[in-house]
């Protein structure tokens, strides 16, 4: 019988846009939410303290993207990179072809390269990571959304050709990083392994109702937040002396920009066909907020393990509340939001919320700022650095 264990549960979802919810992301270290705890078997999925909704799109909001297939087709598809033309992990790792000799050579030239770089960058790019690594979670997320799902695991319909395609270029970001980290000899990978084991087993929870039209909201916005994440991950490495980690960051960094413009696209082009409902559908992602896909984290050991990563990345200026409002703005303007017309009265209270809403967050951000700066400075061990202490 395997043993029981801790898993962190989902935050119930509040819909009301109040201020307390809006706080969510902006947790600073020292006020780092205590997430209740709750014994489970195995790694099975964290239960649900709430009902969740599952199926929130209107069954005939199906034949929007049946309309959609020829777009898609012609302007969606193409933004996926051909194989041949594509990056591999191989193309960035020492060259395990080579002699023995050369390999060890180019093994430990990588190691001198990340030894200028600091602990809590590992904890931070190890976080990444296992994010990155948590792919089949994100794959089955997108195939439950209704209309686009890809009913029988290899349907020709763009929209399935998109997930497919997308999931195997997203599948090389894990592989390189993690061989890259795996070569370094900085992290216990043994617990890095394990923390990928407990994540994918958790699942997520983003609260998307397996419809689309907040999916890919939520999507536009977590592949800019990865885009912005890996830029600077990959600037820190270039900064402290490792610039061949800065080009497998930057080269990931480049496929979530791409993936995110796709993204973006579809999001524009439903605000087309149909305005109301999408801008009802921004508005409600947002009030929701933006849930980062890898809040179930665990290692084994530190139960507030998500909370503790991102209070690093926070502090290293890798992700920061900052970054949430700056993305906010950025899709405002993208969407042309501001300007949208030809939205019925509960459009219009969404278009007034969305587009208030990052200077709304930028208040918040400073007074939990401010509360942050009174405090102690709080330290965590990470296993994922052989429990060394790393200021958050
Ligand atoms: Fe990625
Ligand atoms: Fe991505």
């Amino acid at each position: 019988m395997q043993q029981a264990q801790a898993l962190r549960i989902p935050e119930h979802f509040s819909v009301s846009g109040n201020s307390r919810n809006l706080q969510h992301h902006l947790r600073t270290p020292a006020t780092a939410s205590k997430f209740r705890r709750q014994s489970v078997s195995a790694v099975a999925s964290p239960p649900h303290p709430y009902d969740p909704v599952t199926q929130s799109m209107a069954p005939a909001k199906v034949e929007v993207f049946r309309s959609l297939d020829k777009w898609a087709t012609e302007t969606i598809l193409p933004m996926l990179k051909p194989v041949e033309q594509s990056w591999q992990p191989h193309d960035f790792l020492p060259d395990s072809t080579q002699p023995s000799d050369s390999f060890m050579d180019q093994v430990q030239a990588l190691r001198e390269q990340t030894s200028g770089l600091p602990d809590e960058y590992f904890v931070v790019l190890v976080g990444d990571m296992i994010t990155e690594e948590a792919l089949p979670t994100y794959m089955s997320m997108l195939n439950r959304f209704d209309g686009v799902k890809d009913d029988t695991g290899s349907s020709s319909d763009p929209w399935s050709v998109w997930t497919r395609c997308w999931t195997a270029e997203e599948n090389r970001h894990g592989d390189l990083l993690k061989t890259y980290l795996y070569l370094s000899g900085r992290v216990n990978m043994s617990t890095v392994e394990r923390s990928i084991q407990y994540l994918i087993g958790a699942g997520m929870d983003t609260g998307l109702e397996n419809n689309p039209y907040l999916g890919f909201v939520y999507t536009s916005f977590q592949e800019r937040a990865t885009f912005i994440s890996h830029g600077n991950t990959a600037r820190l490495a270039k900064e402290n002396g490792d610039p061949v980690l800065a080009r497998v960051c930057g080269i990931i960094a480049s496929d979530e920009k791409r993936h995110e413009n796709a993204y973006i696209k579809i999001v524009e082009k439903l605000l087309e066909v149909d305005p109301t409902d999408t801008m009802l559908a921004i508005c409600k992602m947002m009030r929701k907020n933006i849930k980062m896909p890898a809040h179930l984290m665990y290692d084994g050991q530190d139960p507030d393990l998500f909370c503790h990563f991102s209070a690093v990345a926070e502090r290293l200026g890798v992700y920061t509340a900052g970054d949430y409002a700056d993305i906010m703005d950025f899709l405002v303007g993208r969407w042309k939001l501001e300007k949208l017309e030809g939205l019925g009265d509960s459009g219009l209270q969404a278009q007034d919320f969305v587009c208030g809403l990052a200077p709304r967050l930028r208040k918040l951000q400073e007074r939990a700022q401010h509360r942050a700066q009174k405090m102690q400075p709080q330290s965590v061990r990470f296993s994922w650095i052989f429990n060394k202490e790393v200021t958050l």
